[in-house]
């Protein structure tokens, strides 16, 4: 099969296309054929040399869509059957998405029911999965506001859309460093962009929810803007700073909550699936800003760390 495999770290050029064997089944594992990944920060990062526990080569991804090709649980995961992966080890401890084929453990192949365009399935799985579970963690359902910092990432768009079908009263402001990209959030349903400026989000607003995405970087600004009572999630770091020196816990609001939300913790079959079903019940376009084709993979990292990126960018083999 063909895949992107990375021998050492370095820029995109250290993603190359080769030649590989297919990977055979063996127990409690199934072989998915991958018809599309979507690009995650954290694989930029592993591809750096930033993720100490990643050894080279390997075939990096932490999801992919696609359709079971052999099973060793012909009753759960027949051949055929239309699949989603993300996490578990994929693509760190163990060869990921990016590729032809991929061999997965059953435990972490979910089968999913939906009639998404294999572009559209293939921008959701890590991406809507994790803004999905932030914004309930973060009391969606009941905010009257939510700010989104980091807004124009996969996940921060993400966020912005799915907030308008759980809770459609919801207020929405979206921090970008680019006020360039103020009419792309306006065209996804931010209501209210913001400037994020050496760290702090120019707005004077409090907020009933947060979803964090800058995250250490910016997490003491943000809970200065959280109402009482309201709920913080840190969910990912952009800012590329993953601790707080002299961190005030006072800064959290009366009775406001920080938390978190990690998605290998949190993801079901059945939980992924109330998700798809909740972007085709309200039509949710979730088509990918960019898409590539495998042999240019490469390029697809290099769209989303450029300064105009925006949104999801996806791989279809
Ligand atoms: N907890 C979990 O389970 C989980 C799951 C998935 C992702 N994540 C994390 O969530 C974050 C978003 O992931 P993603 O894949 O959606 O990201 P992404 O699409 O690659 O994000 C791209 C955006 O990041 C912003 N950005 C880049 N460098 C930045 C910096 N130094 N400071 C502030 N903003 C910066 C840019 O926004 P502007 O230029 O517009 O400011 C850019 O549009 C990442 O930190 C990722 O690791 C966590």
């Amino acid at each position: 099969m063909k895949a992107i495999v990375i021998e050492h770290a370095g820029g995109p050029e250290a993603l190359q296309l080769k030649e590989v064997p297919t990977p055979q089944v063996k127990p409690g594992w199934s072989l998915v054929k991958v018809k599309g990944f979507g690009i995650n920060r954290s694989e930029i990062f592993t591809r750096n040399g930033e993720s100490p526990t990643v050894k080279f080569p390997r075939i990096l991804g932490i999801e992919c869509v696609g359709e079971v090709a052999d099973t060793t649980d012909a009753a759960h995961l027949p051949v055929g059957q239309k699949v989603v992966s993300i996490m578990g080890g994929m693509g760190r401890a163990f060869d990921g998405g990016y590729a032809e084929y991929a061999l997965l453990p059953n435990k972490q192949i979910y089968p999913v029911t939906t009639k998404l365009s294999w572009a559209e399935l293939a921008a959701v799985p890590e991406t809507y999965f994790t803004a999905y579970g932030s914004l309930f963690n973060a009391h969606i359902q009941t905010a009257k506001t939510l700010l989104v910092r980091g807004a124009t990432s996969g996940v921060g768009s993400a966020a912005i859309k799915l907030a308008k079908a759980i809770n459609p009263a919801v207020k929405i402001a979206g921090s970008t460093r680019s006020e360039a990209k103020f009419a792309e959030l306006k065209q996804i349903g931010c209501d209210e962009p913001v400037v994020d400026s050496d760290g702090a989000v120019q707005t004077a607003a409090h907020f009933d929810a947060i979803l964090e995405l800058v995250g250490a970087k910016t997490l003491t600004n943000s809970l200065q803007h959280l109402q009482p009572r309201g709920y913080c999630c840190l969910i990912g770091g952009l800012g590329d700073e993953w601790t707080i020196k002299d961190f005030d816990p006072f800064v959290i609001p009366s009775g406001g909550s920080l938390t978190s939300f990690g998605s290998g913790f949190e993801v079901t079959e059945a939980k992924f699936n109330d998700m798809l079903q909740l972007i085709e019940d309200h039509h949710i376009d979730v088509k990918p800003t960019k898409t590539f084709d495998l042999a240019h993979t490469a390029d697809a990292q290099a769209a989303l760390d450029q300064p105009g990126s925006f949104g999801k960018v996806v791989v279809l083999p």
